[in-house]
């Protein structure tokens, strides 16, 4: 009689978890459902099995790097802490660290940024560390390991990092700020835009062109300018 309750119950849970590509799974029960499919491990953000023509595989992401949850075969299951979730009740394996990484593999503050350059961060590749730099403008953000606004990373003083600080912002009728946009002497490509003090490094779309006479990008073909740098 247990036996057929158990089927049931087995046979309820199969069903009513085939909606979604990865499930949770235990160790000790990996079953391949689907003829290939990757599941996520209880308790784990790195681990899963990866069921190729239903059998079963054990596997870790690269150190540093976290399984895609909803991802689907054959897509590559890994990706960086930007990219995938760790949930609270989950842990990574035990982290590798080198000399210059604290894991194998993501980006990371690096010891050569400073408040006013911020736009500094640190690549790790199998433990070894690379030195890079955000496009022009953004600054690396060590809470989500991104570039990022500058005025959106606490670690980084904005004003400082663009040499830029934006006059006090003005407002209309209903109390909105205006957003204002600064050329910037020898450059036709960027320029500064003011969001409610707040400055942004944009650049012109390409075949356009910061035309300091209206204050916005034109056709590339309507301005005259000339990069001094
Ligand atoms: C600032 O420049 C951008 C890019 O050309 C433009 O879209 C925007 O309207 C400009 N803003 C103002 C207030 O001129």
């Amino acid at each position: 009689m247990f036996f057929f309750i158990s089927i049931a119950a087995a046979l309820c849970a199969i069903s009513g978890a085939t909606q979604i590509q990865t499930q949770d799974a235990a160790l000790e029960d990996i079953v391949c459902k689907e003829y290939n499919t990757y599941y996520k491990i209880k308790g784990s953000c790195d681990s899963y099995v990866e069921c190729t023509a239903y059998k079963a595989t054990y596997k870790t992401c690269p150190d540093g790097m976290y399984f895609i949850r909803d991802v689907v075969w054959p897509t590559y299951p890994c990706a960086y802490p930007s990219d995938a979730q760790c949930d609270d009740d989950d842990t990574p394996q035990q982290a590798i660290a080198s000399q210059d990484c604290k894991n194998q593999y993501g980006f990371f503050a690096s010891p050569l940024a400073t408040r006013s350059d911020c736009g500094k961060y640190r690549m790790c590749v199998a433990g070894k560390a690379f030195e890079m730099e955000c496009s022009m403008g953004l600054a690396f953000n060590p809470e989500t390991g991104r570039c990022d606004w500058p005025d959106l990373v606490p670690s980084c003083n904005a004003d400082e990092f663009l040499g830029f600080k934006c006059p006090p912002a003005t407002y209309d009728e209903f109390g909105k700020a205006y957003v204002v946009n600064f050329s910037i002497p020898g450059s036709c490509h960027y320029f500064f835009s003011c969001m409610e003090n707040v400055a942004r490094l944009l650049l012109c779309d390409s075949g356009f062109l910061f035309d300091s006479t209206v204050n916005r990008c034109v056709d590339a073909t309507r301005v005259e300018c000339h990069e001094g740098r």
